[in-house]
């Protein structure tokens, strides 16, 4: 078995490993995550059903997941179906994509074994059907023991609502006076996240040109770095995401500090005048 971070990059496309050697490995992102955008018009395009697309989707899904863990990113995190999603869509599709999920799940899992990928879950999944539930825990507990990349699916997420389990979660160790709310510190929120085991992602990445964060990790991505692409979902690939994170590569990350082209610092405030005005 691999390591976490372990390298497979012989496995690597030729196309892709072009662009790897162009990236510096010690300065990977830890953790990647991506809204998944882009199947209904990629199907819209083609004058095909929308189910067509969401299929496509998942292989790409399965292709960007195998080149992450190739490359040995530790957190992948993909925006597979939002609390709006399963409110809004109609309801064809909702079923349509459950069932895709549970076929994704029969058929990858050994896959995921092979390329040494753990899968998990955030979002409100006891609201999901039994069966797709049951399947979903067949997946994790298989490829628990794996220690590479950590793929996690979202799935009937929203941001808002997980920062309201968070508070609710929050609000009962108050109430059975755990916590004095006048100490509650960022860490106190961030233990009840769903995401609570990994770190911030780094890069998140959205396909099909929206510029949008619809819902998605709201308190983790405060200083995450935001890529969009119009390619749509169907059509990326791991060589879109190895593109993705050299342009991460050339960025130049402040977390709200002062970067290295950004001018002297007057080391005497007292001695400048403020012009009025
Ligand atoms: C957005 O496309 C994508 C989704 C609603 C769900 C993402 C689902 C998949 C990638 C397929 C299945 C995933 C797994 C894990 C098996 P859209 O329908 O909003 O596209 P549009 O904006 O072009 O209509």
């Amino acid at each position: 078995m691999y390591s976490s971070g372990t390298l497979r990059i012989d496995e690597l496309t030729q196309e892709e490993r072009a662009v790897y050697a162009t990236l510096r490995p010690e300065r990977l992102p830890e953790h990647v995550a991506i809204i998944m955008d882009g199947n209904g018009r990629w199907a819209g395009r083609r004058s095909l059903k929308r189910f067509l697309g969401h299929q496509q989707g998942a292989k790409s899904v399965q292709l960007v997941t195998e080149t992450a863990s190739r490359i040995g990113l530790p957190w992948l995190t993909l925006y597979a179906f939002s609390l709006e999603n399963n409110l809004r869509r109609p309801k064809a599709e909702v079923t349509f994509l459950m069932r895709l999920l549970k076929t994704y799940l029969e058929s990858n899992v050994q896959r995921m074994m092979d390329n040494n990928v753990r899968i998990r879950y955030i979002g409100r999944i006891h609201e999901l059907p039994g069966e797709v539930q049951d399947k979903m825990n067949w997946a994790a507990e298989t490829t628990a023991r794996n220690t590479g990349t950590t793929l996690t699916l979202a799935l009937n997420y929203g941001s808002r609502s997980e920062l309201v389990d968070a508070f609710r979660a929050l609000a009962k160790e108050v109430q059975e006076k755990h916590l004095n709310p006048d100490r509650i510190i960022e860490e106190d929120i961030h233990r009840h996240l769903y995401t609570k085991h990994m770190p911030d992602p780094d890069l998140l990445i959205r396909t099909s040109g929206e510029m949008r964060i619809s819902n998605y990790l709201l308190w983790q991505i405060a200083y995450t770095e935001i890529y969009v692409t119009d390619r749509l979902w169907p059509d990326f690939r791991g060589i879109n995401l190895l593109e993705a994170i050299a342009d991460f590569q050339r960025r130049e990350r402040r977390f709200g500090g002062i970067g290295e082209s950004c001018g002297e610092v007057e080391e005497d405030p007292d001695r400048i005048k403020i012009a009025a005005g």
